[in-house]
């Protein structure tokens, strides 16, 4: 069965974006918020993220409208009954993703849907475990910012069924034109595993007082090739997020280098950091 209606959990940062891919990309979507002024601002940031493509010269009007005419937001999730895909992209909380997939198993009617994840670190084995059909659930990573990179990691859980891992790739290569890399099912996939002791390490010299934020990003900017520091790239995923994968790591591999550091905990658990406040390391 071809995916052609698409329906997205979330309209975040991640969820907005990966609407984005995929109604340029010619697919239907909907997207789900937890009430209707959430869902208006996850279409105006798709509309405002198209009309930079615009101003920019990368997509003409007719093919910005083409793309919005493919987007409806709402605060209905039956509205993911017809879907053939549905991405959650919804805060990084084992719980609420599982209850979330709890009720899509409910309302999504074709039993050849596939029902995804955009998790960055929590096990697909366990969120399909809140289903009945657990070989159907899979997990679709995209990146941040989604309309820019290009990679979306395909991850399978034990039972995740082959029809549903080859669907989920093939939809991901072929009709948004992204570059697949397949992961077993541990928390940290592949990018996460490598990428968040990485930022870990950031954040602790940062703590030490070894050297300053602006001094290890420039570092690894100017003397790695990276296109932006650690400090910023764990403002742009929401230092919420960090905290919630590398506690996901610590937890299933109890390394030290994993261990979430005590001022991202502190801060983050405190309010000072993360996407709610709209808070990094370079707020203060
Ligand atoms: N939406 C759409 N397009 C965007 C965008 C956004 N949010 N942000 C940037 N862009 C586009 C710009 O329009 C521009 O396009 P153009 O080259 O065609 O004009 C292009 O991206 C480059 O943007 P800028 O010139 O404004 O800025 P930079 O050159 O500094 O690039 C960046 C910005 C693409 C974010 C770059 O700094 C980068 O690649 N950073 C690293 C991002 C990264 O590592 N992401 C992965 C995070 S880990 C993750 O997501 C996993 C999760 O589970 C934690």
């Amino acid at each position: 069965m071809g995916i052609e209606r698409v329906g997205i959990v979330g309209g975040g940062q991640m969820g907005a974006g990966i609407a984005e891919v995929c109604i340029k990309a010619g697919v239907d979507v909907f997207v789900h918020e937890i009430n209707d002024d959430l869902a208006a601002a996850a279409r105006s940031r798709v509309e405002k993220s198209l009309g930079r493509a615009v101003e920019k010269g990368k997509l003409d009007e007719t093919g910005r409208n083409e793309a919005l005419s493919l987007l409806r937001t709402g605060s209905d999730l039956d509205a993911m009954a017809d879907r053939d895909l549905v991405v959650e992209a919804v805060i990084e909380d084992e719980g609420i993703k599982k209850a979330l997939f709890e009720d899509l198993d409910r309302i999504v009617e074709s039993t050849s849907a596939i029902l995804a994840s955009n998790t960055s670190s929590i096990p697909i084995t366990r969120i399909g475990q809140a289903t009945s059909r657990p070989e159907a659930v899979v997990g679709m990573h995209f990146f941040n910012p989604a309309p820019v990179m290009p990679l979306v990691e395909i991850v399978r859980s034990p039972v995740s069924s082959d029809d549903t891992v080859e669907r989920a790739a093939s939809f991901a290569a072929d009709r948004l034109g992204k570059t697949v890399v397949h992961a077993k099912d541990r928390a940290g996939f592949i990018v996460n595993m490598l990428l968040c002791p990485y930022i870990i390490d950031a954040i602790r010299m940062y703590e030490s007082g070894f050297a300053t934020k602006e001094d290890i990003d420039a570092g690894m900017v100017n003397g790695a090739g990276y296109p932006m520091g650690p400090l910023t790239l764990s403002d742009l995923i929401g230092n919420d997020t960090m905290l919630a994968v590398a506690e996901s790591l610590f937890e299933e591999f109890r390394e030290a280098r994993y261990a979430p550091p005590p001022l991202l905990k502190r801060m983050v658990e405190a309010g000072l950091l993360g996407r709610k406040t709209g808070q990094g390391f370079y707020s203060y």
